[in-house]
Protein backbone atom coordinates (compact mmCIF):
# COMPACT_ATOMS: atom_id res chain seq x y z
CA UNK A 1 0.00 0.00 0.00
CA UNK A 2 1.04 3.19 -1.22
CA UNK A 3 0.90 5.99 1.63
CA UNK A 4 1.99 8.48 -0.56
CA UNK A 5 -0.83 8.35 -2.85
CA UNK A 6 -3.33 8.03 0.38
CA UNK A 7 -1.72 11.59 1.49
CA UNK A 8 -4.61 13.61 2.65
CA UNK A 9 -4.35 17.40 2.21
CA UNK A 10 -3.93 17.73 5.92
CA UNK A 11 -0.60 15.78 5.18
CA UNK A 12 0.33 18.08 2.33
CA UNK A 13 -0.51 16.55 -1.47
CA UNK A 14 1.56 14.22 -2.76
CA UNK A 15 2.57 16.70 -5.81
CA UNK A 16 3.93 18.87 -3.27
CA UNK A 17 5.86 16.16 -1.87
CA UNK A 18 6.99 15.00 -4.84
CA UNK A 19 8.16 18.22 -5.89
CA UNK A 20 9.82 18.81 -2.66
CA UNK A 21 11.64 15.43 -3.30
CA UNK A 22 13.10 16.23 -6.73
CA UNK A 23 14.35 19.81 -5.51
CA UNK A 24 16.02 17.93 -3.21
CA UNK A 25 17.36 14.82 -4.81
CA UNK A 26 19.30 16.66 -7.31
CA UNK A 27 21.80 18.18 -4.23
CA UNK A 28 22.25 14.75 -2.71
CA UNK A 29 24.98 12.65 -4.40
CA UNK A 30 23.88 9.10 -5.04
CA UNK A 31 24.66 6.66 -2.51
CA UNK A 32 25.88 2.73 -2.71
CA UNK A 33 22.52 0.53 -2.74
CA UNK A 34 24.25 -1.18 -0.45
CA UNK A 35 24.02 1.01 2.51
CA UNK A 36 22.90 -0.64 5.61
CA UNK A 37 19.10 1.31 6.49
CA UNK A 38 18.69 3.63 8.98
CA UNK A 39 16.83 1.75 11.63
CA UNK A 40 13.65 2.94 13.34
CA UNK A 41 12.71 0.60 15.92
CA UNK A 42 9.03 0.67 16.99
CA UNK A 43 9.49 0.02 20.61
CA UNK A 44 5.34 -0.92 22.49
CA UNK A 45 4.53 -3.51 24.80
CA UNK A 46 3.12 -5.75 22.32
CA UNK A 47 0.54 -8.26 22.38
CA UNK A 48 0.18 -11.98 21.95
CA UNK A 49 -0.73 -12.53 18.29
CA UNK A 50 -1.60 -15.89 19.33
CA UNK A 51 -3.46 -18.24 21.88
CA UNK A 52 -0.40 -20.17 23.35
CA UNK A 53 1.63 -17.05 23.29
CA UNK A 54 -0.34 -15.26 25.92
CA UNK A 55 1.27 -17.19 28.85
CA UNK A 56 4.68 -16.05 27.94
CA UNK A 57 3.01 -12.24 27.58
CA UNK A 58 2.02 -12.44 30.59
CA UNK A 59 5.16 -13.60 32.38
CA UNK A 60 7.13 -11.33 30.81
CA UNK A 61 4.80 -8.57 32.09
CA UNK A 62 4.12 -9.31 35.66
CA UNK A 63 8.00 -9.69 35.86
CA UNK A 64 8.64 -6.23 35.11
CA UNK A 65 9.76 -4.01 38.00
CA UNK A 66 9.40 -1.04 36.48
CA UNK A 67 5.78 -1.80 35.05
CA UNK A 68 4.32 -3.47 37.86
CA UNK A 69 6.62 -3.59 41.32
CA UNK A 70 5.86 -6.17 43.17
CA UNK A 71 7.24 -7.82 46.19
CA UNK A 72 9.11 -10.72 45.92
CA UNK A 73 8.69 -10.63 41.95
CA UNK A 74 10.25 -13.24 40.62
CA UNK A 75 7.94 -15.91 43.56
CA UNK A 76 5.19 -13.88 42.78
CA UNK A 77 5.48 -13.22 38.74
CA UNK A 78 4.93 -16.90 37.65
CA UNK A 79 1.97 -17.60 39.82
CA UNK A 80 -0.55 -14.50 39.13
CA UNK A 81 0.81 -15.36 35.38
CA UNK A 82 -0.10 -18.69 35.68
CA UNK A 83 -3.25 -17.79 37.16
CA UNK A 84 -4.66 -14.95 34.64
CA UNK A 85 -3.69 -16.55 31.87
CA UNK A 86 -6.64 -19.31 31.06
CA UNK A 87 -9.12 -15.70 31.36
CA UNK A 88 -6.89 -13.69 29.15
CA UNK A 89 -6.42 -16.33 26.93
CA UNK A 90 -10.78 -16.40 26.68
CA UNK A 91 -10.63 -12.69 26.08
CA UNK A 92 -7.81 -12.56 23.06
CA UNK A 93 -10.06 -15.31 21.62
CA UNK A 94 -12.90 -13.14 21.88
CA UNK A 95 -11.05 -10.65 19.89
CA UNK A 96 -10.52 -13.12 16.71
CA UNK A 97 -7.45 -15.11 18.56
CA UNK A 98 -4.70 -13.11 19.08
CA UNK A 99 -3.51 -8.91 19.67
CA UNK A 100 -3.66 -7.53 16.13
CA UNK A 101 -0.48 -4.60 17.72
CA UNK A 102 1.90 -6.63 15.85
CA UNK A 103 0.13 -6.31 12.17
CA UNK A 104 -0.55 -2.81 12.56
CA UNK A 105 2.57 -2.03 13.65
CA UNK A 106 4.42 -3.36 10.58
CA UNK A 107 1.63 -1.78 8.37
CA UNK A 108 2.56 1.84 10.46
CA UNK A 109 6.02 1.31 9.98
CA UNK A 110 6.08 0.18 6.35
CA UNK A 111 4.24 3.11 5.37
CA UNK A 112 6.43 5.33 7.33
CA UNK A 113 9.94 4.31 5.83
CA UNK A 114 8.09 4.92 1.78
CA UNK A 115 7.64 8.34 2.99
CA UNK A 116 10.86 8.47 4.94
CA UNK A 117 12.57 7.42 1.39
CA UNK A 118 11.79 10.34 -0.26
CA UNK A 119 11.67 12.94 2.42
CA UNK A 120 14.60 12.24 3.57
CA UNK A 121 17.04 10.70 0.68
CA UNK A 122 20.15 11.57 2.65
CA UNK A 123 19.07 8.56 5.32
CA UNK A 124 17.73 6.21 2.82
CA UNK A 125 17.61 3.68 2.96
CA UNK A 126 14.95 3.56 6.05
CA UNK A 127 13.99 0.44 7.56
CA UNK A 128 10.88 -0.41 10.27
CA UNK A 129 12.19 -3.10 13.25
CA UNK A 130 10.17 -3.91 15.98
CA UNK A 131 11.01 -4.03 19.62
CA UNK A 132 7.69 -5.25 21.79
CA UNK A 133 8.49 -5.43 25.53
CA UNK A 134 6.55 -8.63 26.54
CA UNK A 135 5.66 -10.57 23.21
CA UNK A 136 7.73 -11.09 19.85
CA UNK A 137 9.68 -9.64 18.38
CA UNK A 138 11.22 -8.62 21.39
CA UNK A 139 13.88 -6.43 21.81
CA UNK A 140 16.69 -9.15 21.67
CA UNK A 141 15.10 -10.20 18.32
CA UNK A 142 14.89 -6.81 16.91
CA UNK A 143 18.71 -6.47 17.93
CA UNK A 144 19.56 -9.62 15.93
CA UNK A 145 17.92 -8.57 12.94
CA UNK A 146 19.38 -5.06 12.48
CA UNK A 147 22.77 -6.60 13.30
CA UNK A 148 22.26 -8.96 10.27
CA UNK A 149 21.26 -5.66 8.36
CA UNK A 150 24.47 -4.15 9.41
CA UNK A 151 22.73 -1.42 11.03
CA UNK A 152 24.78 1.86 12.10
CA UNK A 153 22.17 4.20 12.75
CA UNK A 154 19.40 3.82 14.83
CA UNK A 155 15.93 5.98 16.32
CA UNK A 156 14.68 4.32 19.56
CA UNK A 157 11.19 5.72 18.42
CA UNK A 158 9.04 5.16 21.32
CA UNK A 159 4.94 3.93 19.75
CA UNK A 160 3.94 5.52 23.49
CA UNK A 161 2.57 9.10 22.44
CA UNK A 162 2.63 10.12 26.04
CA UNK A 163 6.07 9.14 28.50
CA UNK A 164 5.73 6.96 31.29
CA UNK A 165 8.29 5.34 32.89
CA UNK A 166 6.18 1.95 33.16
CA UNK A 167 6.10 1.79 29.54
CA UNK A 168 8.29 3.81 27.43
CA UNK A 169 10.97 4.27 30.08
CA UNK A 170 10.75 0.30 30.59
CA UNK A 171 11.24 -0.17 26.99
CA UNK A 172 14.32 1.71 27.20
CA UNK A 173 15.50 0.11 30.14
CA UNK A 174 14.83 -2.80 28.26
CA UNK A 175 16.79 -1.73 25.39
CA UNK A 176 20.02 -0.67 27.18
CA UNK A 177 20.14 -3.87 29.22
CA UNK A 178 20.18 -6.12 26.36
CA UNK A 179 22.70 -4.03 24.16
CA UNK A 180 24.78 -4.43 27.21
CA UNK A 181 24.34 -7.29 28.03
CA UNK A 182 27.02 -10.60 27.61
CA UNK A 183 27.47 -11.11 24.42
CA UNK A 184 24.45 -8.35 23.33
CA UNK A 185 25.11 -6.20 20.39
CA UNK A 186 24.51 -2.32 19.48
CA UNK A 187 25.48 -0.85 22.18
CA UNK A 188 28.89 0.05 23.22
CA UNK A 189 29.08 1.99 19.56
CA UNK A 190 28.41 -0.50 16.80
CA UNK A 191 24.71 1.73 16.46
CA UNK A 192 24.54 5.28 17.05
CA UNK A 193 21.83 5.87 18.89
CA UNK A 194 18.94 8.39 19.33
CA UNK A 195 15.34 8.78 20.76
CA UNK A 196 11.98 9.84 20.22
CA UNK A 197 10.74 9.50 23.33
CA UNK A 198 7.34 11.49 23.29
CA UNK A 199 5.29 13.36 21.39
CA UNK A 200 1.66 13.84 22.91
CA UNK A 201 0.91 17.04 21.07
CA UNK A 202 2.55 16.48 17.59
CA UNK A 203 0.70 18.03 14.63
CA UNK A 204 -0.23 15.02 12.77
CA UNK A 205 -1.00 12.98 16.03
CA UNK A 206 -3.69 15.39 17.30
CA UNK A 207 -5.00 15.74 13.26
CA UNK A 208 -5.78 11.86 13.52
CA UNK A 209 -7.36 11.53 16.37
CA UNK A 210 -9.65 14.47 15.99
CA UNK A 211 -10.25 13.29 12.28
CA UNK A 212 -11.61 10.04 13.83
CA UNK A 213 -13.78 11.72 16.21
CA UNK A 214 -14.98 13.67 13.69
CA UNK A 215 -16.43 10.73 11.47
CA UNK A 216 -17.52 9.23 14.92
CA UNK A 217 -19.50 12.46 15.80
CA UNK A 218 -20.82 12.49 12.06
CA UNK A 219 -22.85 9.18 12.34
CA UNK A 220 -25.53 11.06 15.27
CA UNK A 221 -27.89 13.06 13.48
CA UNK A 222 -27.02 16.56 13.19
CA UNK A 223 -29.56 18.01 15.99
CA UNK A 224 -27.93 15.84 18.55
CA UNK A 225 -24.46 15.77 17.60
CA UNK A 226 -22.89 18.82 19.76
CA UNK A 227 -24.61 17.11 23.09
CA UNK A 228 -22.52 14.27 22.75
CA UNK A 229 -19.95 13.78 25.38
CA UNK A 230 -16.83 12.62 24.33
CA UNK A 231 -15.17 10.50 26.58
CA UNK A 232 -11.33 10.65 25.91
CA UNK A 233 -9.85 6.77 27.67
CA UNK A 234 -6.24 6.05 28.41
CA UNK A 235 -4.41 3.72 30.13
CA UNK A 236 -4.43 4.44 33.89
CA UNK A 237 -1.27 4.15 36.03
CA UNK A 238 -1.02 2.70 40.07
CA UNK A 239 -1.64 6.37 41.81
CA UNK A 240 2.17 5.63 43.04
CA UNK A 241 3.26 5.84 40.26
CA UNK A 242 1.67 8.90 39.33
CA UNK A 243 2.60 10.63 42.44
CA UNK A 244 6.14 9.33 41.94
CA UNK A 245 6.11 12.40 39.41
CA UNK A 246 5.50 10.52 36.54
CA UNK A 247 4.84 12.67 33.04
CA UNK A 248 2.17 10.56 31.63
CA UNK A 249 -1.11 12.03 33.18
CA UNK A 250 -0.09 15.63 32.07
CA UNK A 251 1.11 14.37 28.63
CA UNK A 252 -2.18 12.57 28.03
CA UNK A 253 -4.30 15.73 29.01
CA UNK A 254 -1.95 17.79 27.04
CA UNK A 255 -3.46 15.47 24.00
CA UNK A 256 -7.03 15.96 25.01
CA UNK A 257 -6.41 19.32 24.59
CA UNK A 258 -4.70 19.84 21.40
CA UNK A 259 -7.73 17.39 20.17
CA UNK A 260 -10.41 19.42 21.25
CA UNK A 261 -8.65 22.58 20.43
CA UNK A 262 -8.70 21.01 16.78
CA UNK A 263 -12.55 20.33 16.74
CA UNK A 264 -12.97 23.80 17.98
CA UNK A 265 -14.16 22.44 21.17
CA UNK A 266 -17.31 21.39 19.66
CA UNK A 267 -18.00 18.54 22.14
CA UNK A 268 -17.95 18.54 26.15
CA UNK A 269 -15.34 16.03 27.19
CA UNK A 270 -13.63 14.87 30.34
CA UNK A 271 -10.30 12.24 30.71
CA UNK A 272 -11.19 8.76 31.76
CA UNK A 273 -8.77 5.67 32.55
CA UNK A 274 -9.23 2.35 32.01
CA UNK A 275 -7.70 -0.97 32.48
CA UNK A 276 -6.89 -0.89 36.35
CA UNK A 277 -5.96 -4.09 37.86
CA UNK A 278 -5.40 -5.40 41.59
CA UNK A 279 -6.41 -3.81 44.23
CA UNK A 280 -3.91 -0.68 44.93
CA UNK A 281 -5.09 2.91 44.17
CA UNK A 282 -5.17 3.83 40.68
CA UNK A 283 -5.50 7.06 38.34
CA UNK A 284 -9.02 7.63 38.20
CA UNK A 285 -11.91 8.08 37.45
CA UNK A 286 -12.47 4.30 35.87
CA UNK A 287 -14.25 4.74 32.38
CA UNK A 288 -16.78 2.51 33.17
CA UNK A 289 -17.69 4.59 36.39
CA UNK A 290 -17.85 7.48 34.56
CA UNK A 291 -20.52 5.88 31.95
CA UNK A 292 -22.46 5.03 34.86
CA UNK A 293 -22.34 8.54 36.69
CA UNK A 294 -22.92 10.10 33.49
CA UNK A 295 -26.03 7.83 32.34
CA UNK A 296 -27.43 9.31 36.16
CA UNK A 297 -27.07 12.79 35.38
CA UNK A 298 -28.98 11.95 32.02
CA UNK A 299 -26.58 12.16 29.65
CA UNK A 300 -26.87 8.87 27.41
CA UNK A 301 -25.07 10.12 24.20
CA UNK A 302 -21.44 9.44 24.67
CA UNK A 303 -18.27 8.28 22.57
CA UNK A 304 -15.26 6.67 23.48
CA UNK A 305 -12.13 7.81 21.79
CA UNK A 306 -8.51 5.93 22.75
CA UNK A 307 -6.01 8.55 23.30
CA UNK A 308 -2.90 6.97 24.23
CA UNK A 309 -3.16 3.39 21.85
CA UNK A 310 -1.70 4.48 18.20
CA UNK A 311 -3.62 0.93 17.29
CA UNK A 312 -6.42 -1.49 18.28
CA UNK A 313 -5.54 -4.01 20.97
CA UNK A 314 -7.23 -6.07 23.57
CA UNK A 315 -7.68 -3.10 25.74
CA UNK A 316 -9.84 -1.35 22.91
CA UNK A 317 -11.30 -4.67 21.64
CA UNK A 318 -12.64 -6.34 23.79
CA UNK A 319 -12.46 -3.85 27.08
CA UNK A 320 -13.90 -0.96 25.31
CA UNK A 321 -15.77 -2.98 22.34
CA UNK A 322 -17.32 -5.68 24.47
CA UNK A 323 -17.07 -5.20 28.60
CA UNK A 324 -17.48 -1.31 28.69
CA UNK A 325 -19.93 -1.58 26.14
CA UNK A 326 -22.34 -4.56 27.53
CA UNK A 327 -22.73 -2.39 30.51
CA UNK A 328 -23.01 0.60 28.95
CA UNK A 329 -26.41 -0.91 27.15
CA UNK A 330 -27.53 -1.93 30.33
CA UNK A 331 -27.15 1.73 31.94
CA UNK A 332 -29.48 2.93 28.72
CA UNK A 333 -26.40 4.41 27.47
CA UNK A 334 -25.87 4.96 23.76
CA UNK A 335 -22.48 4.08 23.44
CA UNK A 336 -19.97 5.09 20.21
CA UNK A 337 -16.50 4.61 19.71
CA UNK A 338 -13.81 6.65 17.60
CA UNK A 339 -11.52 4.10 15.38
CA UNK A 340 -8.00 3.75 16.92
CA UNK A 341 -5.54 4.81 14.70
CA UNK A 342 -4.80 1.58 12.83
CA UNK A 343 -3.43 2.33 9.04
CA UNK A 344 -4.82 6.04 8.85
CA UNK A 345 -2.89 7.82 6.47
CA UNK A 346 -2.81 10.93 8.42
CA UNK A 347 -1.31 8.95 11.33
CA UNK A 348 1.65 7.27 8.88
CA UNK A 349 2.18 10.64 7.73
CA UNK A 350 2.38 11.98 11.05
CA UNK A 351 4.99 8.95 12.10
CA UNK A 352 7.36 9.96 9.02
CA UNK A 353 7.13 13.68 9.60
CA UNK A 354 8.49 12.97 13.45
CA UNK A 355 11.15 10.75 11.95
CA UNK A 356 12.12 13.10 9.22
CA UNK A 357 12.30 16.37 11.22
CA UNK A 358 14.28 13.89 14.55
CA UNK A 359 16.94 12.34 11.84
CA UNK A 360 17.34 15.67 10.15
CA UNK A 361 17.73 18.45 13.55
CA UNK A 362 19.65 15.73 14.61
CA UNK A 363 22.30 15.29 11.31
CA UNK A 364 22.05 19.36 11.18
CA UNK A 365 23.59 19.53 15.19
CA UNK A 366 20.13 21.20 16.63
CA UNK A 367 19.31 18.27 18.79
CA UNK A 368 21.04 15.27 20.59
CA UNK A 369 20.56 11.63 20.94
CA UNK A 370 17.85 12.64 23.39
CA UNK A 371 15.24 15.52 24.70
CA UNK A 372 15.96 17.53 27.16
CA UNK A 373 13.05 16.27 29.20
CA UNK A 374 14.00 12.66 29.12
CA UNK A 375 17.24 13.66 30.76
CA UNK A 376 15.22 14.12 33.78
CA UNK A 377 14.52 11.81 36.60
CA UNK A 378 11.40 11.91 38.46
CA UNK A 379 11.37 13.80 41.32
CA UNK A 380 10.72 10.75 44.10
CA UNK A 381 12.48 8.24 41.10
CA UNK A 382 14.90 5.39 43.13
CA UNK A 383 15.12 3.12 40.69
CA UNK A 384 18.85 3.21 39.44
CA UNK A 385 18.22 1.65 35.99
CA UNK A 386 16.75 5.00 34.97
CA UNK A 387 19.21 6.95 35.72
CA UNK A 388 21.91 4.28 33.71
CA UNK A 389 19.67 4.09 30.89
CA UNK A 390 19.58 8.16 30.09
CA UNK A 391 23.40 8.52 30.61
CA UNK A 392 23.83 5.17 27.66
CA UNK A 393 20.89 6.93 25.65
CA UNK A 394 22.37 10.46 25.92
CA UNK A 395 25.81 9.40 24.59
CA UNK A 396 24.40 7.99 21.57
CA UNK A 397 24.34 4.47 23.08
CA UNK A 398 27.83 4.80 23.80
CA UNK A 399 30.54 3.60 26.06
CA UNK A 400 30.23 2.51 29.87
CA UNK A 401 28.00 3.82 32.40
CA UNK A 402 29.18 4.09 36.10
CA UNK A 403 26.56 6.78 38.04
CA UNK A 404 22.99 4.97 39.58
FE1 LIG B 1 10.73 8.00 36.49
FE2 LIG B 1 12.90 6.56 37.33
S1 LIG B 1 10.79 6.22 37.78
S2 LIG B 1 12.85 8.33 36.06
Amino acid sequence: MSFLARATPASSSKISLRRSFAATVRDVPLRPTTRPPTAIVMMNMGGPSTIPEVHGFLSRLFHDHDLIPLPMQRILAPIIASRRTPSIEEQYTAIGGGSPILRWTRIQGEGMCQLLDELNPETAPHKSYVAFRYAEPLTETCLEEMKADGVTRAVAFSQYPQYSCSTTGSSLNELHKVTRSKGGWGGSGEVQWSVLDRWPTQEGLVDAVATNVQAALNKYPEDKRSDVVLLFSAHSLPIEIVNRGDPYTAEVAATVHAVMKKLNFSNPWRLTWQSQVGPKAWQGPQTVDAIGGYAKLGKKDICLVPIAFTSDHIETLFELDIEVAHQAKNLGVNLSRAESLNDSPIFVRALADLVSGHLKDFDAGKIGPTSTQLSLRCPKCTNPKCGRTKEWLAAGGVGPTVSA
